[in-house]
């Protein structure tokens, strides 16, 4: 750590330094190491579900490094996004095998469902986004979702909305899965 800006170690601001406390953490724990900031963004992301935009400056001086160069990295990774995500990511496959199968109908319904207007994809409380991406890999079981880490199969559009309501009533609950 010596011989780094270490700028987490310097604030004086005590809200400041607690706001940031998540990413001092992460970057405590990656010792400052610059060759570690592909690691140290997506333990950011995890905590944020996004890189704001301050946080990459505290990043970017704390590595010492230019904040063009944090965000060179961070776009040029597919993985990485700079808008804010919902909680849940919903991503519906479409690949041709769901494509054919009617992806873009469960795609089309769940946005309904959500109240999506043109041009958004995350729901304004941050709880949902909802993104189609190209073959999943799981054409067998196609029309396929996924929503953050699980895999749906064999969805219709009514499945992809009642979905949607059994994770706001968990959530509304305050139970930690949706299964
Ligand atoms: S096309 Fe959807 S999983 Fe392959």
């Amino acid at each position: 750590m010596n011989g780094c800006n270490c700028k987490c170690k310097n604030m004086d601001n005590n809200e400041t330094a607690r706001e940031f406390e998540a990413v001092c953490k992460i970057l405590d724990e990656n010792n400052y190491d610059k060759d570690r900031l592909i690691p140290i963004l997506q333990s950011v992301q995890a905590v944020y579900r996004y890189l704001p935009e301050d946080v990459i400056s505290l990043v970017a001086s704390s590595l010492g490094l230019s904040p063009a160069r944090v965000y060179g990295v961070a776009t040029f990774y597919s993985h990485f996004t700079l808008q804010p995500k919902g909680k849940y990511v919903i991503k519906v496959c479409d690949g041709t095998a769901c494509h054919v199968k009617g992806s873009m109908n469960i795609y089309e319904a769940m946005r309904k469902k959500l109240s999506l207007p043109e041009g958004k994809n995350t729901t304004s409380d941050l709880m949902f986004t909802l993104e189609t991406v190209s073959c999943l890999g799981a054409c067998g079981l196609a029309p396929v979702i996924v929503v953050n880490e699980e895999v749906y199969g064999q969805m219709t559009p009514e499945r992809g909305k009642n979905l949607i309501d059994k994770i706001t009533d968990t959530e509304a609950t305050g139970e930690k899965k949706h299964n």
